[in-house]
């Protein structure tokens, strides 16, 4: 099956036919006019790569270091919420799949497997991203809950003081976790196998929640705990302030664009700064991802770690970012799109695509080693030749 993905397009195609419309366009879509999902793209064919020639490019090396840990490749997979929609082995199947390629997986606190669940069944590096919720008590419960479950960072994601406004969900009637309804019915029983690996085993609901004291069991209850009642928009540095001092490891703030804000994370003690617009999920008309990165990267001047995410579909995507300052990229999309293709062989053949792309780019380009890579082998599209 997984010889037959070419590229991450193809294993997107796939997605895309096993899976209902509902579940694709939650996946696939952002916010409003999408215009910041096609920016994050776009932004990737504003540079052009200037090979070096005559290199010894037999041996590359994709190794990298962020946060503390050691990766194969410079490529993670970041965090997404209820996974299980995607496929029924959700979070689990990708945290296996990114521990055996040698990389790392970022949990969501939003995920449809706990916590513990997933740790357990983890074969490589955990992640686990929170929000600044409203209620400190049920962060610092979670916080305490991924330590001691063997978490290696904690991400703070930092772009969702109000949830944007997907419309594709809106008009498809999707909500979280998803109802079956007189508009999406059809849509559902087109999809035999998917819809037999939702109502297979445990329910799909917001797992970490389901034992929250005085909460409703009920997913829609959790649903709209976890999506309106604990959203935070008056959430302020004091409280990064706060849960840097609740944990003492590796901490990356995910979802920053704007230098400043950057020097300030690192100024409170932040290990890593994730240069994101959410995928174009968030604020529609943010900046690309791409286009913030060099800023940021020069502002934080080796202080911290900086990663991208946000539109990485090729290696080629991977070495830009890489020469304009970040140490590793993670991936959204094209691993839960992976997961609707083929549960954890997906993932694996998402990653096993972009590791090849990538070594074979390095090869290309004429840098042997990832921590080689620089803005020497760049030019700003059109402008043709070395400024
Ligand atoms: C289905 C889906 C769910 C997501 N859920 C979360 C989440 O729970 N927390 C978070 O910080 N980011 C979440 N994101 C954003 C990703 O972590 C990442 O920033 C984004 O997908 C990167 O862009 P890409 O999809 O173009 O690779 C989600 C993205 C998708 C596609």
């Amino acid at each position: 099956v997984t010889r037959s993905f070419v590229n991450l397009d193809d294993i997107a195609r796939r997605a895309r036919r096993r899976l209902p419309r509902l579940v694709a366009d939650f996946i696939e879509g952002g916010a409003e006019d999408e215009a910041t999902v096609a920016a994050n793209r776009a932004a990737f064919g504003h540079w052009e790569l200037v090979p070096r020639v005559l290199v010894d490019v037999s041996k590359r090396r994709l190794t990298t270091s962020v946060l503390d840990h050691d990766l194969s490749l410079p490529v993670g997979l970041g965090p997404a919420g209820l996974a299980r929609l995607a496929h029924v082995d959700g979070e689990v199947a990708a945290a296996r799949a990114a521990g055996e390629a040698g990389t790392v997986y970022t949990l969501s606190t939003g995920s449809s497997r706990t916590i513990e669940e997933v740790a357990e069944a983890a074969r490589g590096a955990v992640w686990f991203q929170l929000y600044l919720w409203r209620d400190r008590d049920v962060i610092a419960g979670l916080v305490e809950r991924a330590r001691a479950a063997g978490y290696g960072a904690l991400v703070l994601t930092v772009d969702v003081p109000v949830i944007g406004r997907r419309e594709r969900d809106l008009r498809n009637g999707m909500t979280l976790p998803p109802r079956l309804t007189r508009a999406n019915v059809v849509d559902m029983l087109r999809h035999p196998r998917w819809l037999a690996g939702l109502v297979r085993g445990s329910p799909l609901t917001f797992a970490n929640f389901v034992d929250v004291p005085g909460r409703g069991r009920s997913a829609v209850e959790l649903g709209q705990y976890v999506n309106v009642e604990m959203m935070n928009p008056s959430a302020t540095w004091e409280m990064f302030s706060w849960l840097r001092t609740i944990w003492p490891g590796p901490l990356a703030i995910k979802g920053v664009l704007h230098r400043d804000d950057a020097v300030k994370a690192v100024d409170l003690g932040a290990n890593g700064v994730i240069v994101s617009n959410h995928g174009g999920r968030q604020l529609d008309g943010a900046v690309a991802a791409l286009d913030a990165l060099p800023a940021v990267a020069e502002a934080v001047n080796g202080r911290a770690d900086v990663l991208l995410d946000g539109g990485i579909r090729r290696g080629t995507d991977v070495v830009k970012a890489l020469a304009l300052g970040a140490q590793a990229v993670l991936i959204g999309r094209p691993y839960v799109l992976g997961l609707g293709a083929d549960g954890a062989a997906g993932v694996a053949a998402a990653l096993e695509v972009l590791r090849n792309e990538l070594d074979r780019a390095l090869a290309l380009v004429g840098c042997p080693d990832v921590g080689l890579m620089n803005r020497d082998f760049l030019v700003r599209s059109g402008s043709g030749a070395l400024a």
